[in-house]
């Protein structure tokens, strides 16, 4: 499959989002090309890999969103747990030996390319807005810890 490119109309403007959305890419490009070198437990480890970071991103922005006030917040929870459940059910499946990484793929690159421009730029100005939050950072390196625990607590 082919490989994605990070296109400027990507970025939301806030600098710590639009990295984990550019590693997030990156994972997509990596999959994409164990996948298609047709080395299986690469791919395996590479799609826990990219599940793993996506889901700790969306805890990630929830709480910035949490902490702007952001009024569709229960909304843009509802989108990531749609996502969420959708890539649990294409997990299970590839647990049982069923190569899931093509589906994985494909939905990867028009779901979150569209969340990304649409849902996501959406709540950058409420985080531009608040006092203190103007350019947000992630937590000395622990946030993705911090995200994980909270997430499958
Ligand atoms: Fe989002």
């Amino acid at each position: 499959m082919s490989q994605l490119h990070w296109s400027n109309d990507l970025d939301t403007g806030i600098v710590v989002i639009d990295k984990q959305h550019r590693r997030i890419v990156d994972y997509i490009n990596e999959l994409s090309a164990a996948h298609d070198k047709g080395d299986a437990s690469v791919t395996s480890h590479v799609l826990n890999e990219l599940v793993e970071y996506t889901l700790s991103h969306f805890s990630f922005e929830e709480e910035l969103q949490e902490k702007a006030n952001y009024p569709f917040l229960k909304a843009h929870k509802r989108v990531h747990e749609i996502f969420t459940r959708r890539v649990a059910e294409m997990q299970k499946r590839a647990a049982n030996g069923e190569d899931v990484t093509d589906e994985v793929l494909s939905m990867l690159k028009i779901w979150l390319i569209n969340h990304i421009k649409g849902d996501d730029a959406d709540y950058v100005q409420s985080v531009k807005n608040t006092p203190g939050l103007e350019e947000p950072e992630e937590k000395s390196g622990s946030w993705l810890g911090n995200s994980l625990k909270k997430f499958f607590r």
